[in-house]
């Protein structure tokens, strides 16, 4: 049957490739037939990602990406694309009291500044084949903020808003631009926001997700739908997954 719903002869960029969501995305898409180039900071962990899918990862790149001339680099460094999932972010919770502008920086920077940048330098070294699909992780925080999100929820919001940018100054190339905007899902990061909150309030947050709390499989499923050829008329737009935690807000 032929179908649109796979990845061969594509190659694709991960950031954050070596955990949670972004390690789930690089063994979805290989999985789907594509090649990956794939990125984070430390060259050991991006060698175990190697190790665990061989010949299909044809390019390590080991850059800290708030860093302007280290994704400067990896831009350089890296071969033509015809897709980029920029998975790598952070959360640093602050209440508000305690912000300043290197708290804010220390989030913003790796959140919503390297997006900007990684998309500009990419194109700037002629990297982004015709019809390349860019997907960028937010989350519902972005709509729906927590108390301690200033920075947080703010950097996906600005995010969210770049993707549109992004899908309407590159639309003449047929490049598409989206998002993914999951609830909570179990990697180590959400196993850091569990260290720090309290059991109880934890298990009320729990609760409110009808289908449960999500795995990155879960997330990674959806990013392939929007890395195929399946969604060549998907751009500028979000893909919500919640488990059913929104409903009724
Ligand atoms: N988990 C959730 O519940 C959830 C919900 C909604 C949205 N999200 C979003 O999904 C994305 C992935 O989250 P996750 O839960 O998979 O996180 P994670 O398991 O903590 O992984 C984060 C990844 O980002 C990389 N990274 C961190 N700082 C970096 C830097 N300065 N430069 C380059 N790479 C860096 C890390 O690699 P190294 O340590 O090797 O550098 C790691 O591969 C994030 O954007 C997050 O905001 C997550």
């Amino acid at each position: 049957m032929k179908t649109p719903f796979h990845l061969n002869e594509k190659t694709i960029l991960v950031t954050g490739a070596t955990s949670g969501i972004g390690f789930q995305v690089v063994k979805s898409i290989v999985e789907m037939g594509a090649k990956v180039v794939i990125s984070g900071r430390n060259e050991r962990k991006l060698n175990n990602v190697k190790k665990q899918f061989g010949d299909a990862v044809i390019q390590l790149l080991a850059h800290d990406l708030t860093d302007e001339k280290e994704i400067e680099s990896l831009a350089s460094l890296s071969v033509n694309l015809n897709g980029v999932v920029h998975c790598a972010g952070i959360v640093n919770p602050y209440p508000i009291r305690y912000l300043n502008f290197k708290k804010l920086d220390e989030t913003m920077r790796l959140n919503y500044y390297s997006a900007v940048v990684l998309i500009g330098q990419l194109d700037r070294k002629k990297k982004l084949e015709k019809g390349t699909s860019i997907v960028f992780i937010s989350s519902i925080s972005a709509q729906h903020p927590h108390k301690g999100g200033a920075t947080y929820s703010s950097s996906k919001a600005a995010l969210e808003s770049f993707s549109k940018v992004v899908a309407m100054e590159y639309s003449h190339r047929r490049i598409r631009s989206n998002v993914v905007s999951p609830a909570m899902v179990k990697t180590p990061l959400y196993e850091k926001a569990a260290e720090d909150a309290s059991h109880e309030s934890m298990q009320a947050h729990v609760d409110k997700y009808p289908l449960g709390i999500g795995d990155p499989e879960d997330v990674a499923n959806a990013i392939i739908y929007l890395l195929s050829d399946a969604s060549r008329w998907v751009t500028g737009t979000k893909i919500v997954l919640d488990g059913g935690c929104l409903l009724g807000y």
